[in-house]
């Protein structure tokens, strides 16, 4: 197993105010970039199962644009309880909270592992580390999960059915926004064995929160990422070249749209980069629950979508399984792999 040590328990052990120098990401973080507070979209949920047909017309016309104009967009009234949401978080917290051995214990060195515990991002070839922990559980399309914290099986077990089934309706909209038949990215993903990964992220307070970075600005493998988070504020999405705050909203998903419908809708939809800040007073805690195509299934631009003299294919097709092993194997990099299969 790789020697690694966890930021959190770092983090509560040390009484330093300069943090060690492999967690020093820029000297100059943030002062080039320009932020700003913009709304990001809102999709009403309950609206894709109206039997008014305007009111799904109309919600199908904003996920277009929400996909178009900024590939995230935050879904409300989504049917999913909120104590559920809050019990999965809170078994999330419960695990960094236990001690470190045993979280090292699911410290895998196979990026593609059924569980498992890390740090930083690939520690093994991260120059730079980053201020962040996580626990990635694959839950579809066979089920993982943790023997402690108890309950944690049982919840996220709950969490992740309700989820996906979520994701899924949410790309029935999305197929039919981009022209197709409701169900074609279902049936052309092969979503009944789609490929559900839960990520949970921990950020503890970081003493230098303006040199050091959680998660540097990325997209995301897959079709679509669902995110919770706690109360505390950190993401930042690219929106026309500037960084938007996200603001957390209880009971609601951030959504985004990610590589492999870039790939399939041939660069309409496009995956968007998004960046994780820490700060000096609180614990954030992120949940993303990752969608993507069945593991074997080759992504390509849709035909229906490609017309060979105004719009050639501008993707080679690969297996999902291929694109996230070369992924999770290399450096985070914006959209480094994305920009390899052109
Ligand atoms: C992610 O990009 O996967 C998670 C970012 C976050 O912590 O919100
Ligand atoms: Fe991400």
């Amino acid at each position: 197993r790789p020697k690694i040590g966890c930021v959190k328990d770092l983090a509560e052990s040390s009484d330093f105010t300069s943090i060690p120098s492999k967690y020093s990401y820029s000297t100059t973080l943030n002062q080039q970039d320009v932020v700003a507070d913009e709304q990001i979209p809102i999709i009403d949920f309950s609206l894709l199962n109206s039997n008014i047909p305007d009111q799904r017309a109309k919600v199908i016309q904003d996920l277009a644009k929400a996909c178009q104009d900024w590939g995230f967009f935050m879904v409300i009234n989504h049917g999913v309880p909120e104590s559920l949401m809050e019990r999965m978080l809170d078994m999330c917290t419960d695990f960094f909270n236990l001690a470190e051995e045993e979280k090292l214990q699911c410290a895998e060195v196979d990026v593609l592992a059924p569980i498992r515990f890390g740090t930083s991002f690939n520690p093994s070839v991260d120059k730079v580390f980053f201020w962040r922990d996580f626990l990635r559980v694959r839950t579809h399309p066979q089920f993982h999960s943790l023997p402690r914290p108890a309950s944690f099986s049982e919840i996220s077990l709950e969490y992740s059915k309700r989820t996906r089934h979520v994701a899924r309706e949410l790309l029935k909209g999305i197929s039919e926004s981009l022209g197709l038949e409701e169900c074609y990215i279902d049936k052309a993903m092969e979503l009944e064995s789609c490929y559900q990964v839960l990520i949970a992220n921990l950020y503890p307070p970081c003493p230098q929160p303006e040199i050091a970075m959680g998660l540097p600005p990325h997209s995301d493998h897959g079709l679509l990422t669902l995110l919770i988070q706690n109360q505390i504020g950190g993401l930042q999405v690219n929106h026309n070249g500037k960084w938007v705050n996200v603001h957390p909203l209880p009971n609601t998903y951030l959504v985004n749209t990610a590589d492999h419908l870039e790939i399939l809708s041939n660069g309409k939809y496009k995956s968007v980069l998004h960046r994780a800040l820490v700060n000096n007073k609180a614990t954030r805690l992120s949940l993303a629950a990752t969608h993507g195509p069945c593991l074997d299934n080759v992504v390509t631009p849709v035909t229906e979508l490609v017309d060979s003299e105004n719009n050639p294919a501008q993707y080679h097709g690969m297996t999902y399984k291929e694109y996230m092993e070369a992924l999770l194997s290399n450096h985070i990099h914006p959209k480094s792999l994305l920009d390899r299969i052109r």
